[in-house]
């Protein structure tokens, strides 16, 4: 199928979620603590939405590295706590990212962001890696007040964009994210940029991916 429109997760997809605790000077233990930081900012997503107390993701965020900060002893360093924090919200985006939005643009294909991350959030972090004038559309999940993967998420693409589910390539470095998508009815592409086991979850992956360079072959 040639797709109608490419959407995009944002975290740990087109920006490198580990770059915050890699650049901020968060010692030795900074892989550690980007894990950390990552895995209980998605666990407290999923468990909000299980639990219908829905808080942003920049709290989420924060609360998350508070846990981190705590398990490496850094819980007292409210310096370098805003200094993460501040960089959360200008993360690197990988190295493929802005050659194959141009080149997707140049082959005239429509682009969004679907993610998590609060509008204020993912409006820093588009205009950070420069890539705000490739996408048409950034939807927040604080449209529905729910976290991925909640179908009422993957919905907002075509109320947004008015393209169907069925014409619709998802693309996520997240195989939690490609399996609530592909279960929305959207074909996927799950990047497995670390050469990570796939996720045994149903509905798997249409495609899989190394990074993001064949995508411009899809339009
Ligand atoms: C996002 C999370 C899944 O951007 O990384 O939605």
């Amino acid at each position: 199928m040639r797709p109608r429109a490419f959407v995009f997760d944002a975290y740990g997809t087109l920006f490198d979620v580990t770059s915050a605790a890699r650049d901020a000077g968060a010692g030795p233990h900074w892989p550690q603590l980007a894990e950390d930081w990552r895995r209980k900012q998605l666990e407290y997503t999923w468990l909000r939405a299980i639990m219908a107390a829905h808080a942003d993701f920049a709290a989420v965020t924060a609360d998350a590295l508070d846990w981190a900060l705590e398990a490496q002893g850094l819980g007292t360093d409210r310096v370098l706590r805003a200094r993460l924090l501040a960089l959360y919200d200008r993360l690197s985006p990988f190295p493929d990212v802005l050659p194959v939005l141009t080149a997707l643009k140049a082959k005239g294909a429509r682009m969004a962001i679907l993610s998590n991350g609060s509008p204020a959030m993912l409006d820093s972090a588009v205009q950070a890696a420069g890539i705000g004038g490739l996408v048409e559309a950034v939807l927040s999940v604080e449209a529905v007040g729910v976290y991925k993967p909640h179908p009422s998420v993957y919905a907002l693409v075509e109320a947004q964009m008015g393209v169907p589910p069925s014409q619709v390539m998802f693309i996520s470095a997240n195989g939690w994210d490609v399996a609530g998508a592909a279960r929305f009815g959207f074909t996927t592409a799950w990047v497995n940029r670390l050469g990570a086991p796939i996720d045994r979850l149903p509905h798997l992956p249409a495609r899989i991916l190394p990074d993001l360079t064949p995508l411009p072959d899809y339009v």
